[in-house]
């Protein structure tokens, strides 16, 4: 199993390879090639059809982080903490916190901020939750930015900088850095001690995570610059589903394959009882 002090110490190693799962399947499928699971609250716009992360609750957290820790037995599973279960207080965060570890099984939590939740990440850490951090592009504080745009560009960049050196010394055991130029990103991980967890952020960082329904090609109308499509499910999907359609309409589904007959073994053109 790996834990949060492993990822801790892979700074400067082996890029760590992380995605983001919210069921059971898929957490079985990225178990074997992922040191990170996140089960990130992407999950609203995602499975749910949500404008933004804002309406996320903890319930739809703990739902899906119980399902995808049903699904790992090796790679560390993180659950953010959604949009207002955090900031009101160190201790809010902890109650929140606690009931994400003891009710998901995760080992860790994950929330966006950086020098204004360093003092929250410190009482966390402080108290056995292992905190992954998250500055630069923060989607939870998109009405403030007034989009999604990237940040840290120009004298920006001091505060990115800053962000994320205050989350690392206030314990965090690894950063997102979300949508910052190459240059930034280097810079970030070459000052903080604990690894960088790139999202657009270039191969400066120690390692790499991707909303997985992105990289498989799940959407047709979503395509960010920084995802490769690994895949064209969307594509597929429709094709099967197309093919389903017209197979049912002009009575070519089912067959005598997936028929059953009067009694085990009777089926006389299938494939069985
Ligand atoms: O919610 C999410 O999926 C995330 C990442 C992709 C970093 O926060």
């Amino acid at each position: 199993m790996i834990t949060t002090s492993y990822v801790a110490q892979a700074k400067g190693r082996t890029p760590l390879v992380c995605l983001t799962a919210y069921t059971t399947p898929m957490a079985k499928l990225l178990d074997a090639h992922c040191d990170v699971v996140l089960v990130g609250d992407s999950v609203g716009m995602v499975l749910h059809g949500l404008p933004s992360t804002l309406g996320v609750t903890l319930d739809m957290m703990i739902l899906h982080g119980r399902a995808v820790r049903r699904g790992v037995e090796r790679a560390l599973v993180v659950v953010d903490m959604p949009f207002g279960s955090y900031e009101e207080s160190p201790e809010q965060a902890f109650r929140n916190a606690a009931r994400l570890m003891a009710e998901t099984g995760c080992a860790a939590v994950k929330l966006e901020g950086g020098e204004p939740m360093a003092g929250t990440i410190r009482f966390l850490a402080a108290r056995g939750v292992p905190v992954m951090a998250h500055v630069g592009l923060t989607p939870q504080s998109v009405n403030t930015f007034g989009g999604y745009a990237v940040q840290g560009r120009g004298e920006d960049g001091e505060r990115v900088a800053r962000d994320a050196a205050a989350v690392a010394e206030a314990g965090a055991f690894a950063v997102v850095l979300e949508k910052v130029p190459e240059s930034l990103a280097r810079r970030v991980t070459s000052e903080i001690a604990v690894p960088t967890i790139g999202i657009g952020a270039s191969q400066a960082c120690d390692g790499q995570i991707l909303v997985v329904d992105d990289m498989l090609g799940a959407f047709t109308d979503f395509r960010p610059k920084f995802v490769h499509r690994y895949a064209e499910l969307s594509a597929e999907a429709e094709k099967a589903v197309a093919a389903y359609a017209a197979d049912v309409r002009a009575r070519r589904f089912p067959t005598a394959d997936h028929v059953f007959g009067d009694t085990p073994g009777a089926v006389a053109r299938g494939r069985g009882a």
